[in-house]
């Protein structure tokens, strides 16, 4: 499988880079398996106080996040797929292979462990954080091929929610985890299911006690048990 390259154009790099440089995501990438890079749209506005919000048209409150810096920041990946949205159609890409661009908004459909196991399958996935009031709607008409909430409440940005979908499609990755048949029994991997509850030690901490059953080294019972208690 080739090194999975994710791309995140925020106004926010660092926020994205503190995170992904920890950890799993770290060490998986030090590793070599997958490579997460944070863009700053700042660097693609030919404004020059860098700005990249403006008023909505027809009034309104707040800011918009424009759209001709995404645009140049998606077409400096080389990753534009719609000819028709640009005067220099001709340097548009249209062959894109294994690449997903997914917008964070909080108007999307609602990302699952499903989606996280789909995009694992892809090798290059490019997340657009929206700030502001949102953004431009030609970005999700045009540039995008999937545009995602991570639950129904409304947050400042889109880093928090590119940072959550990028950990839990990166951790699907293999090697990524030390242990990938840990994956299997994971709230979630099967639909509705939810993973057993665990314990370790001690077996009785001021009282509280560990179910007998887990200690009681009958590897059938104990799996007849934890099969009960996943729901
Ligand atoms: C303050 S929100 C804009 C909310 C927008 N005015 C609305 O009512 O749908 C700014 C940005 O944060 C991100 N965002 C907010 N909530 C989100 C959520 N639940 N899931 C994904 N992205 C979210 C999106 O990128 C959004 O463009």
């Amino acid at each position: 499988m080739k090194k999975l390259q994710i791309d995140v154009l925020t106004i926010f790099p660092e926020m994205i880079n503190g995170y992904t440089s920890q950890s799993i995501l770290g060490r998986a990438q030090k590793a070599g398996l997958l490579n997460i890079s944070a863009h700053d749209l700042r660097e693609y506005t030919e404004d020059k106080h860098g700005r990249v919000d403006d008023k909505p048209f027809g009034g309104g409150p707040g800011m918009i996040l424009q759209i001709e810096p995404i645009y140049k920041a998606l077409k400096s990946l080389n990753v534009l797929r719609y000819a028709n949205t640009s005067p220099d159609a001709k340097e548009v890409h249209s062959e894109r292979g294994s690449t997903r661009i997914i917008l964070t908004s909080a108007k999307g459909k609602i990302f699952t462990q499903k989606d996280a196991v789909r995009l694992s399958e892809y090798d290059h996935l490019v997340f657009i954080c929206g700030r502001y009031e949102g953004v431009d709607e030609r970005v999700a008409k045009n540039f995008v091929d999937e545009e995602f909430a991570i639950g129904k409440y409304v947050l400042t940005g889109g880093e928090l929610p590119a940072l959550v979908m990028s950990d839990s499609i990166a951790r699907l990755r293999p090697g990524v985890l030390g242990k990938e048949e840990s994956l299997d029994e994971e709230s979630w991997s099967k639909g509705n299911n939810r993973e057993y509850p665990q314990y370790s030690r001690p077996e009785d901490f001021m009282g509280l006690k560990v179910p007998e059953v887990l200690l009681s080294g009958d590897h059938k019972k104990i799996a007849q048990w934890r099969d009960k208690k996943s729901k």
